[in-house]
């Protein structure tokens, strides 16, 4: 073929995501954002965040830029809407915000999920940068540049994959102790550790049964889980396999959000879906029983539950949101199956009916 033009462009856009993980990080954020396009900053964050870390984070960012503004934006999931999509691109409109504007997410994954979505189109994107104050979006939403607003219709339908220019992990930001809701975060170290970091999963082994990680331990949970998570992301950062690794115990946990609605948060869904996933394996003896004990143990120790029990009207709405992953996925269900501690394959095959048994504790 004689090409008129043949060009590889580079377009990766921010060029370069800045990841730093310290307690008091955000103390020290001139060191961090050393040379900021403008001296104007607008954070984000819903009322709940404003009261926990607000004047952390405004005194902080005062520091670094001469105007600061604030968004307020409603709590969890209901920020993570078309409407709440709507809200802030008009918020940043009226307050006049350009390219040269520095957008700080501050909050959960609902946060920097809806925030970078935001971020990603307001005038064909500009900068910003991710504060999370959860354990999941501190080892897990903040980490990959996906964001995203749910419809209706399905969760995250709307999105892009856009990195902020910085992600900024400060674990003095979390809620003082890992209470639940927060504690659904060991949901998703449990989740890496199980397919890719067999000695990260041992280090969750020796946590305290129930109790809160002390400080120092937190933090090397959650920079073990961001490199973890890293370590998967690199060999696949857009998604090209619908399937990936990083999926383990979610194509469970997503059908059951469906079935449930808002009967079941995303962290006590995954567990779950990590269970069913191993008990699967340990039955197709791809998993030895004494690892899949472990599985189950350590998600018994994190206070996370292993099972769950579902009538027969929600047993077919999980059915039904299963058969919408299998459509997804060319006719087959692909499930992520544990094989020994960190390590998993991608199952083909996996059917409506182990899945639905093994959520409930058993299999066949
Ligand atoms: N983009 C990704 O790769 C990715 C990965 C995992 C999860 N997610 C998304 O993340 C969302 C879940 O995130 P989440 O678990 O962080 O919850 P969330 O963001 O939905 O809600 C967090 C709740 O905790 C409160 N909160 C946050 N920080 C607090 C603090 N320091 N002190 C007291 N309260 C605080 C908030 O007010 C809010 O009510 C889901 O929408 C999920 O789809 C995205």
């Amino acid at each position: 073929m004689q090409a008129e033009l043949n060009l590889t462009l580079n377009v990766g856009r921010p060029a370069a995501c800045t990841i730093v993980m310290a307690r008091g990080a955000v103390q020290n954020l001139a060191e961090i954002i050393t040379s900021p396009p403008s001296r104007r900053a607008i954070w984000v964050a819903d009322a709940t965040v404003q009261a926990a870390v607000g004047n952390v984070v405004d005194t902080a960012l005062r520091r670094v830029f001469g105007t600061v503004d604030v968004i307020t934006i409603e709590r969890g999931e209901r920020a993570k809407t078309l409407a709440g999509f709507g809200f802030l691109i008009e918020e940043l409109e009226r307050l006049r915000a350009d390219r040269r504007t520095t957008i700080f997410a501050v909050g959960g994954g609902s946060t920097t999920d809806a925030v970078g979505f935001a971020a990603s189109s307001y005038l064909r994107g500009i900068p910003y940068v991710c504060l999370p104050t959860t354990l999941t979006a501190q080892v897990d939403a903040a980490i990959g540049g996906k964001v995203a607003v749910n419809t209706t219709a399905a969760k995250n339908a709307v999105g892009a994959f856009y990195h902020p220019s910085h992600v900024i992990i400060d674990p003095a930001l979390l809620p003082v102790q890992l209470e639940i809701p927060d504690r659904d975060g060991l949901a998703e170290i449990t989740k890496v550790a199980t397919i890719s970091d067999g000695a990260l999963f041992a280090r969750l082994e020796s946590l305290p049964t129930g109790g809160h990680p002390a400080p120092r331990v937190l933090d090397e949970l959650i920079s073990r889980a961001v490199m973890a998570k890293l370590a998967l992301l690199t060999k696949d950062p857009f998604e090209a396999e619908l399937d990936r690794l990083l999926n383990f115990g979610h194509e469970t946990a997503h059908a059951l959000e469906k079935a449930l609605g808002h009967g079941i948060r995303h962290g006590p869904a995954v567990a779950i879906g990590i269970a069913a996933a191993t008990r699967i394996s340990v039955d197709r003896r791809l998993l030895g029983e004494a690892e899949g004990r472990r599985v189950g143990n350590l998600l018994g120790r994190l206070a996370l539950p292993v099972s769950i029990d579902i009538d027969k009207a929600a047993e077919q709405r999980f059915a039904d949101a299963l058969r919408q992953v299998m459509l997804v996925r060319a006719g087959s269900l692909r499930v992520v199956l544990p094989t020994r501690i960190g390590h998993g394959v991608i199952a083909p095959a996996v059917t409506i009916e182990e899945l639905t048994t093994s959520i409930r504790g058993v299999v066949r």
